[in-house]
């Protein structure tokens, strides 16, 4: 096994761990709104604990607490990244009281059994290469009737765009799938987590979809930190994208910049429950 966050690397993406931070702010503020809508119904509505696991930068465990209705609700973030989780405590400013951050692998969470009511893993499961054991451990974190959260997207159902896209972008998000499996991820995630939370113990297991516009975020211009093939540069220096596949991907990204493009953008929420008290378990 390689490091805790398996193919998870800011420091590899163009711009290093600073634009990364930015990224997964902008990430965050796109598609919260419809990601709580989802979430807002396996919530604690009073008292209990919220567990944000992989929490990152804190961008959503912020939104999160402000989101819950009572403010005595506990909300933990976990994460293996220092530099990322040096970010989240930085952010824990006015907007923020009441959430604790905490150092440590997902996959043997340093934190107390059974104690949580939601525990949330978002766009962290594409980077495991253990996520039937990530699951099982986040599993065992809830108190009975719980429930694992987890949010992902998957490459072969990412959305759709106005005029079509994907006949120039193809080879090098093909590229990236094979780079993070490389790694030890998984950008095809989405579809193999049902199956992934039952095989953590999980019952009661349903797939939420959720999807966001380029037009209702300020059009795709606000989208470039997450659609631009800017971002697979990295992947040509590393040589595992091909300078020609590169060209076509950023060539059609800007004339779909210019033509003032649409796109459908496509996320999921996956949850499952852990066996209430007293129920044999499956
Ligand atoms: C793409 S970022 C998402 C961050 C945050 N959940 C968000 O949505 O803004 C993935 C995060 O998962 C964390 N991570 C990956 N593997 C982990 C592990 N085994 N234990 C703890 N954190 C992990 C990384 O450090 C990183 O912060």
């Amino acid at each position: 096994m390689g490091h805790p966050g398996g193919s998870y690397r800011p420091q590899a993406e163009l711009g290093g761990v600073p634009a990364e931070v930015r990224r997964l702010e902008a990430q965050a503020e796109l598609s919260w709104a419809h990601e709580w809508r989802v979430l807002a119904e396996w919530a604690p509505v009073s008292g209990g604990a919220v567990l944000d696991a992989g929490c990152g930068t804190g961008a959503i465990t912020r939104r999160l607490r402000a989101a819950l209705a009572d403010p005595a609700t506990r909300v933990v973030g976990l994460d293996a990244d220092e530099r990322l989780l040096a970010v989240a405590r930085a952010g824990a400013g006015p907007t923020a009281p009441g959430i604790r951050y905490v150092s440590g692998d997902l996959g043997q969470p340093p934190l107390p059994a059974g104690e949580f009511d939601l525990v949330l893993a978002r766009y962290v499961f594409q980077h495991l290469a253990d996520p039937v054991g990530a699951a099982r451990a986040l599993a065992g974190l809830l108190r009975p009737g719980g429930r694992l959260t987890v949010i992902d997207v998957d490459a072969g159902l990412w959305g759709c765009a106005d005029p079509d896209l994907s006949v120039f972008s193809a080879d090098a998000y093909r590229a990236l799938g094979s780079a993070q499996a490389a790694d030890g991820g998984d950008r095809l995630v989405a579809r193999r987590l049902p199956r992934i939370l039952r095989a953590a113990g999980l019952c009661d297991v349903a797939v939420r979809p959720f999807a966001y516009t380029s037009d209702e975020v300020g059009g795709v211009a606000a989208l470039a930190p997450q659609l631009s093939p800017e971002r697979l540069l990295p992947l040509v220096e590393r040589g595992a994208l091909g300078l020609g596949a590169y060209a076509r991907a950023m060539a059609a990204w800007e004339r779909f910049v210019a033509v003032d493009g649409f796109t459908l953008l496509l996320g999921f929420a996956v949850t499952g429950r852990a066996e209430p008290a007293g129920t044999g378990g499956g």
